[in-house]
């Protein structure tokens, strides 16, 4: 099984950003974390800034049968209609997640474009929104594996 999980904008200075609300974790850490979670899963990892380099990498999972996408859209969530068509394009099912709670923070962080287009969104838990987002991921692709 392969899954990639992708992280947007600004989460790759985790461990110094905004701590009070992300925590000291860097994203080499989360990483590691999430590869020693899993067995018989090929774990892929993708950074970055800018909005349409996170559209190509999902639509590379798209021609290169990845079973799953796990993603942190990160500002993008709240902005970017192109990364939820992205996901809806390419019919991997994929899980949101976040670090924080954006139900509970600004307004403007409430709404997700790309959401709509997951199985689901885990958010609030830190770094185990990552873990408890991949056991959902793993779960749910073994049941339509099934069939
Ligand atoms: C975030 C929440 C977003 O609102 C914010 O822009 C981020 C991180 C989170 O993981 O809590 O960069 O996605």
């Amino acid at each position: 099984m392969r899954i990639l999980v992708i992280n947007g904008p600004n989460l790759n200075i985790l461990g110094t950003r905004e701590v009070n609300i992300y925590g000291t974790l860097t994203l080499a850490q989360i990483i590691l974390e999430l590869q020693n979670c899993v067995s018989n899963v090929d774990l892929e990892f993708y950074q970055s800034n800018h909005e349409g380099e996170i559209v190509d990498a999902i639509q590379r999972a798209g021609r290169n049968q990845v079973d799953g996408i796990l993603i942190n859209p990160a500002a993008y969530t709240h902005t970017s209609l192109a990364i939820a068509d992205a996901i809806a394009g390419v019919n991997i099912p994929t899980v949101e997640v976040h670090l924080s709670n954006i139900h509970a923070r600004e307004e403007y962080r409430k709404h997700s474009f790309s959401a709509a287009k997951c199985i689901g969104q885990i958010a609030g838990f830190g770094i185990n929104s990552y873990k408890l987002g991949l056991c959902a991921l793993i779960e749910h692709i073994k049941d339509s594996k099934k069939k």
